[in-house]
């Protein structure tokens, strides 16, 4: 009873895989590009574990997709395989229609022809999950609600419009051809394994080597952070129980703006290494604003918590200390990411940024 995880070398979907086999899973086939994202390090813990398969490959080797289908017969796919960072997507966003877009395409049309192919009851079993995200609905107002499942798609970066064509796909296949598709659509995720261009990662190194803490436009935007296992669960959940053809919004319930996060990094990095003299939020430095920067992000998850089941465990000054703690905890992790190539994208993000 093999599934199939895209991506899974990755910030979350290392988490995801980690906690399957820790939890008892079945076998798992990890399809994984190792872009700069993806890290081979976040799956040392199943070294020797035969029940995980790692393929190093690309989503968009159709030939490769069909041979995995054909060899393993997954009862799921995982598809969390993606190019994920917005910055990344402003300056370069190419990548992100390949991947993002035509990449989950020829996934799925890969697995649709396979699947058409299967015994009915297993077609009926099949489940191809695709993890998605709160961006696709665009910004909100400081007194809007949260999104919904019923909100309308706007997404603002290419980034996000990227994974609103992905849904889309993913949408149609169930629609057109009756593949049980699942969607998960998720806030910001944060904890271990996070690669350290996103938001709380990049401050929390920062912190550590005494750099300045770049925070963008006036630090009033606002996320709504979840801890990574919050997220796995949800996707176990909604694998396990979740209506086919159907999406569901998860959300950490934690509306934070910027500003408001990183200084309770600071004051975490303040407990860890105490500078009377200059305290962690000394570091803090405006600089100019990301294009088009979506100003707040907030999900309702009625739909999950009342039809599947689901609410997260983690609050977030327990979620952030655990993270903080974990980048303490792990330096050798940190400084195999921080070299070389990481080098020059922070100098190609942050130099044209200046100080606001
Ligand atoms: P990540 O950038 O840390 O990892 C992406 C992984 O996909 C990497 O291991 C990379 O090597 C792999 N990959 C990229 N292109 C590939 C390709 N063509 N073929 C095979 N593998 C490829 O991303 P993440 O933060 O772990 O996000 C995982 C998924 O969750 C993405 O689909 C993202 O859109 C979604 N998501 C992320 C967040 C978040 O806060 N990080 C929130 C909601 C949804
Ligand atoms: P990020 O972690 O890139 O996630 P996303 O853009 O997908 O929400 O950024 C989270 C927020 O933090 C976003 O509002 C941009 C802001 N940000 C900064 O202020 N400084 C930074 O150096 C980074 C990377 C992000």
């Amino acid at each position: 009873m093999t599934v199939l995880v895209t991506g899974g070398a990755g910030f979350i979907g290392s988490n995801f895989v980690l906690d399957w086999f820790a939890r008892g899973g079945g076998p798992v086939v990890n399809l994984d590009k190792l872009t700069y994202a993806g890290n081979p390090a976040n799956l040392e813990g199943l070294t020797g574990n035969a029940a995980h398969v790692f393929v190093h490959g690309d989503i968009c080797d159709r030939d490769l997709v069909r041979r995995l289908l054909e060899q393993h017969a997954p009862r799921a796919i995982v598809h969390f395989a993606a190019e994920s960072h917005v910055d990344r997507s402003i300056l370069g966003p190419s990548e992100f229609v390949q991947t993002n877009v035509v990449g989950t395409f020829g996934l799925l049309e890969e697995t649709r022809t396979w699947w058409e192919k299967r015994a009915p009851s297993e077609r009926a079993d099949f489940r191809f999950l695709h993890v998605s995200t709160d961006e696709v609905f665009g910004s909100l107002g400081p007194h809007d609600p949260p999104f919904s499942e019923s909100t309308p798609v706007a997404p603002n970066s290419p980034y996000a419009a990227s994974k609103a064509a992905a849904d889309h796909l993913v949408r149609a296949y169930h629609h057109t051809y009756g593949l049980p598709t699942l969607t998960v659509n998720c806030s910001n995720n944060y904890g271990p394994y996070q690669f350290p261009e996103k938001l709380i990662p990049l401050m929390i190194l920062n912190g550590l080597t005494r750099k300045p803490l770049p925070v963008y436009g006036d630090g009033g935007n606002v996320r709504d952070w979840l801890y990574v296992q919050d997220h796995c669960a949800a996707i176990r959940q909604v694998l396990a129980r979740g209506r086919v053809g159907e999406s569901y919004n998860v959300g950490g319930n934690n509306q934070k703006t910027n500003l408001e996060v990183v200084n309770a990094i600071c004051a975490l990095l303040d407990e860890a290494r105490p500078n009377r003299k200059s305290p962690h939020s000394t570091l803090i430095s405006f600089v100019k604003d990301r294009p088009g920067h979506d100003h707040r992000y907030a999900m309702d998850s009625t739909k999950i918590s009342s039809q599947i089941g689901w609410k997260s465990a983690e609050s977030f000054d327990s979620g952030l200390r655990k993270t903080v703690a974990w980048y303490l905890d792990n330096p050798d992790w940190v400084a195999h990411v921080t070299s070389g190539a990481y080098r020059h994208w922070i100098e190609k993000n942050y130099a044209m940024r200046g100080e606001a």
